[in-house]
């Protein structure tokens, strides 16, 4: 909802919980008035005619005061827009008009040619923010940088920064440190999201799990961003960020043309990480990821199992034993298509290799539909191997400097996505795809960053960094219409590319490919910070683990570990045991059994990854399920009660494992004994209020 003052100079958005306002001036200025708890109208305009700091030599009254600062003008702190035009550079706007479309809010500013909107929309509790500048003039304007918003915290004591950084195989680890002045920037210069940090930012003072204020920014671009995060000099903190890591030159806008920023999106809770967490997760399953009111399948990859080493006849042995533990979406990974024996050759050639399947991938989607389930491929379309039919038709159609080695990660180059010639051959390729056999899946993989990231004889190739983005996901949306009963998942080498862009147009994302079941604990934790179990791919593979560590970890622990977010199995089904392929059934039946809890609920962390014993719950109506795992116990000390949260004190609950009834007041405040013991133990937990 907006509300806007009569004057029409203040705007209020509500959402259910919480406010957001701003004020402009006769001056042109526009001035961030509120982000906290529900206020009124009034109260804005109580706080829009108190007065900016008076005058201090070498500091500006609007440092810190403004919802979207720009280069130039009595401004010192870091722009969120910066805009070169033959004649000058920066900005200095004039306020043309605002108007509401629906639930958003829209504010234009022109500055001559340059028109500037500004975009709010509250979702929920989080604000949306994105901005569009436009070329109304005759002339070429530069963008050098255009960030999506800049917002803008309460004075506070103590401010605390939470991130979630990681690298391959380690991501999305949560880590807190108090904030100092001067500017923290995170980001990716690497043409994706990246390992190394998911585009979010949680700004705190006293916060707990599951108390205190946690203020949240999360931008939804899966291209090269940045998030900076700045303490001014008079300690009030503003939080900027958008596409591109760099200031030099982000696109050029040929008279006509306009730019739209990704979203920025921010959320204030004051439930804590946990209410925090649980508002963007209903967010993004409201909002943001497509169909997610629908169950995500039981999936089993091919990946860990049998590498590039595949054959039909190997893939159909082990869908017959994926379908008889209960597998509904069976996923053929990397090494169906061209010569792709190894990572050196066949990228870019997405026809299935004759030696292996000999008359197309239909025989073997057609047998595992036979099955009873869902058929599913890997794809990495965004990259070529040199030893590629593709790439001896097209050595132009790659990113490269003019004259320079081609830097190869992978053996693989990146394809020029920004190149219409390049588009519409995916497009063709994987249109194709996707009707010559019934794919009810595609696992779309990114495996290297962006390195010689130019385009010969285009005048300003730096646009190709956010053109290469733009271009995957018009190939996504096109393909998604085309082909609406396919899924996708977004894959980068495991977590390297999740972000709330890519996140609105794929139905789940590989969380990693760190698939050792205690490494994933740490990691899921973060992971859930900001992205609901909806979306959050887990594998139980082998033990012991072949990828990482070599650690034994019994069939309980790795299911248990994976059922936390949408449960697939990606262990060489021909190698366990008919022990293990029964046991693994009922680890399955159970997970379908708590699915609608887990990928539908409230996410309630009970105990974090760091202490012995680890454990979560989720609570959707009358169900509650609780996942806990023991890493060691230490000593012989008898393992902690695990407190739990969202139940009803009142209300009595019956446990569905041994039919005991436990009253709401004594979980909460007592908590419920797990019967962990030993090393690397786990559990499921069904309660159900009666
Ligand atoms: C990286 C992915 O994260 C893995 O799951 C697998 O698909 C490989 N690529 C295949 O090359």
């Amino acid at each position: 909802m907006v509300d806007i003052a009569e004057n029409g100079r203040t705007w209020l958005l509500t959402g259910p919980t919480s406010g957001y306002a701003l004020h402009l001036t006769e001056e042109h200025e526009l001035l961030h008035l509120h982000w906290g708890p529900r206020i009124a109208l009034a109260d804005a305009e109580a706080l829009a005619v108190r007065p900016l700091p008076g005058y201090r030599p070498f500091e500006s009254p609007l440092d810190g005061r403004e919802e979207y600062p720009v280069e130039g003008g009595p401004r010192f702190v870091r722009p969120a827009l910066s805009v070169r035009t033959d004649e000058r550079r920066g900005t200095e706007w004039a306020f043309e008009a605002y108007d509401t479309e629906g639930d958003e809010l829209r504010l234009r500013f022109r500055d001559d040619a340059v028109s500037l909107t500004l975009h709010y929309r509250m979702r929920g509790d989080v604000v949306e923010r994105w901005v569009t500048v436009g070329n109304e003039g005759h002339a070429r304007v530069e963008l050098l940088r255009a960030d999506a918003a800049t917002w803008t915290l309460p004075d506070r004591d103590g401010w605390r920064l939470s991130q979630l950084h990681g690298r391959w195989a380690a991501e999305s680890l949560l880590t807190s440190a108090p904030l100092t002045y001067g500017d923290k920037v995170i980001g990716s210069r690497r043409g994706h999201t990246g390992h190394q940090h998911l585009p979010w930012v949680a700004l705190h003072t006293d916060a707990g799990e599951e108390h205190g204020e946690v203020y949240g920014c999360a931008l939804g671009w899966s291209g090269s961003w940045r998030i900076a995060v700045s303490q001014l000099p008079d300690a009030r903190v503003q939080i900027t960020g958008g596409a591109g890591y760099d200031d030099s030159g982000l696109l050029t806008l040929a008279p006509g043309e306009s730019y739209t920023t990704p979203v920025f999106a921010g959320l204030w809770s004051d439930g804590g990480f946990g209410g925090a967490s649980r508002a963007w997760h209903a967010y993004q399953r409201a909002h943001v990821v497509p169909d997610a009111d629908r169950d995500r399948p039981v999936l089993f990859n091919s990946w860990e199992a049998t590498t590039f080493d595949i054959s039909e006849e190997q893939q159909a042995t082990l869908a017959r034993r994926a379908a008889a533990i209960g597998v509904e979406l069976f996923v053929v990974d990397d090494g169906w298509f061209g010569a792709r024996t190894s990572d050196r050759a066949g990228l870019g050639d997405w026809t299935p290799n004759p030696d292996r399947f000999p008359n197309g991938l239909k025989p073997l989607a057609d047998y595992v539909h036979a099955l009873g389930m869902q058929f599913g491929i890997w794809v990495e379309p965004e990259m070529v191997n040199p030893d590629s039919d593709l790439y001896r038709a097209h050595p132009d159609w790659v990113q490269y400097q003019f004259g320079r080695k081609r830097t190869e990660f992978r053996n693989q180059l990146v394809l020029n996505l920004a190149r219409e010639d390049v588009q519409e051959h995916l497009w063709q390729q994987l249109d194709g795809l996707l009707s010559s056999a019934p794919v009810d899946y595609v696992k779309w993989d990114f495996n290297r960053c962006f390195t010689d990231a130019g385009w010969p004889g285009e005048p300003y190739p730096q646009r190709l960094w956010v053109d290469h983005v733009r271009a995957f996901y018009a190939l996504l949306d096109r393909l998604r219409a085309a082909h609406p009963g396919v899924a996708f998942e977004s894959c980068s080498g495991g977590g390297g590319r999740i972000d709330l862009g890519v996140m609105s147009r794929t139905d789940q994302v590989w969380t990693s490919d760190n698939t050792d079941p205690l490494d994933r604990l740490a990691i899921q934790h973060g992971f859930s910070q900001i992205h609901p179990a909806r979306v959050m791919a887990a594998w139980v593979t082998d033990s012991p683990n072949t990828q990482l560590n070599g650690r034994v970890s019994s069939l309980r622990f790795r299911f248990v570990s994976a059922m936390a977010g949408v449960l697939g199995v990606g262990g060489d089904l021909s190698e366990w045991t008919e022990e293990e392929l029964a046991e693994a059934r009922q680890w399955v039946e159970l997970y379908k059994e708590i699915r609608p809890v887990v990928q539908h609920g409230d996410l309630y962390r009970l105990r974090p990854p760091e202490g012995g014993l680890s454990a979560v719950q989720y609570t959707l109506g009358d169900e509650s399920v609780v996942l806990a795992w023991l890493q060691a116990q230490r000593y012989g000390e008898p393992v902690p009660a695990v407190r739990l949260r969202g139940l009803d004190p009142a209300a009595s609950y019956e446990c569905r494992e041994t039919g005991e009834v436990h009253r709401g007041a004594v979980l909460l405040h007592h908590g419920l004994d797990t019967g962990l013991r030993g090393d690397l133990d786990a559990t499921v937990v069904r309660l159900r209020r009666i």
